[in-house]
């Protein structure tokens, strides 16, 4: 048993620390839990485990190395400069943010991988060997106002295991555009529960966001262009995802609007309780909406063994505006059901829908 002076005598300690203002110096020296701490450098991030205030600084990271963030649980972490990547040879992640409960900022700044000195057309599926994904979301918090750019192939994964909100994210790859040589750059693809993608803005060659597995996930206010939209999947063996909202974005110029993926061959997988509230798709290509349990096809033979449920398009209009060549709404299923409520749906254009729902009904809409 602790006597009660060597209690009072910890109970002061705690008490001076708590009450000494964290004036950015020296501050490990007084308790190990109020430390300010600067990265400037790879070695600099090394270990940050005490640090609850970390500020990142410009610095460029060499080829051959990784960063990762694992500060104190709850600490605010802030950029003040940008972290750009040299070439690597490195494989992705090259910037793992892992702390429990962060509050990151990115202050605008850029996480700059330089895509363009890999970018060949040619993703993740060749030619140059591309890190991927370029930066990796562990822990869980807030993540705020940074804008990552050219990254490689695929931009942000997002791993969280506790409720997170990721806001004001830019992703930049729109140079990648030119010359068709940005290829494979996923915005945001998610395995991860209890997050809300809000006001993110992804301009890329590919899926905007990607949901691969996870529940309670919202995607709002957001803007896509250029890429395969907002996309559930693919959906592989194993992986469920259930509880989805999709509201208020904007996805713009693109092959896709918005789609579920389920691989052809996933077993033991299933997609249920999504729901499309509001959102504007324009300038599609080929599909508008795409449900199909076909993957890789886009509207084939498709699979049984990932069910899909549960669908909804309402609260509030989902305009789908689409090319001459493309289609409005195309159901590809195998194995789907229940009564989808498309009320919310108005898409137009292009060569209208093609239907093959097994055994949902769809109601309402305009397609
Ligand atoms: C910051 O705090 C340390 C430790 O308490 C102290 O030694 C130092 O003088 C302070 N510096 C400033 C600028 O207040
Ligand atoms: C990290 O730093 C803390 C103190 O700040 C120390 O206790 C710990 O041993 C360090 N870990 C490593 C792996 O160096
Ligand atoms: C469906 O998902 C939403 C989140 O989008 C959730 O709030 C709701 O409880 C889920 N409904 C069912 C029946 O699982």
């Amino acid at each position: 048993m602790p006597s009660l002076s060597s209690f009072l005598h910890l109970a002061a300690l705690v008490a001076v620390a708590v009450a000494t203002p964290n004036n950015g110096t020296a501050s490990r020296t007084e308790t190990a839990k109020r430390a300010t701490c600067t990265v400037n450098s790879v070695a600099s991030a090394a270990n940050l485990s005490s640090c609850t205030t970390v500020i990142i600084t410009a610095f460029t990271v060499p080829s051959g190395q990784t960063v990762t963030i694992a500060a104190a649980s709850g600490a605010s972490v802030t950029m003040t400069g940008d972290i750009t990547f040299a070439k690597t040879t490195s494989a992705g992640p090259l910037l793992t943010f892992d702390t429990t409960n962060i509050v990151f900022n990115g202050g605008d700044r850029n996480i700059n991988g330089n895509g363009a000195m890999y970018w060949d057309g040619q993703g993740t599926n060749g030619g140059v060997a591309k890190p991927h994904p370029f930066v990796k979301f562990k822990g869980s918090g807030t993540f705020e106002d940074v804008t990552v750019l050219n990254s490689p192939a695929q931009a942000i994964s997002v791993g969280t295991t506790a409720a997170t909100t990721i806001s004001g994210i830019t992703v930049d790859n729109s140079a990648g555009d030119a010359g068709a040589l940005g290829h494979n750059t996923d915005g945001f693809d998610i395995s991860a529960s209890s997050v809300t993608l809000a006001k993110v803005v992804v301009k890329n060659q590919d899926d905007c966001m990607a949901i691969n597995s996870g529940s309670n996930i919202v995607i709002e206010d957001s803007t896509c262009s250029g890429g395969h939209g907002i996309s559930i999947g693919s959906i592989a063996t194993g992986k469920t995802v259930s509880g989805v909202k999709i509201a208020r974005n904007t996805v713009t110029n693109g092959l896709y609007g918005l789609r579920i993926k389920v691989d052809a061959d996933a077993t033991g997988a299933s997609v249920s309780n999504v729901t499309w509230e509001a959102n504007t798709i324009s300038g599609i290509t080929e599909y508008g909406v795409l449900i199909s349990q076909s993957y890789p096809d886009n509207d084939g033979t498709p699979g049984t063994g990932a069910p899909i449920s549960g669908l909804a398009f309402n609260g509030g209009t989902t305009t789908v505006s689409v090319g001459s060549s493309a289609n409005t709404l195309v159901v590809d299923c195998g194995a789907c059901s229940g009564t989808w409520d498309f009320s919310g749906l108005h898409a137009t254009g292009g060569k209208g829908s093609i239907i093959a729902a097994n055994k949902a009904t769809i109601s309402g809409g305009t397609y």
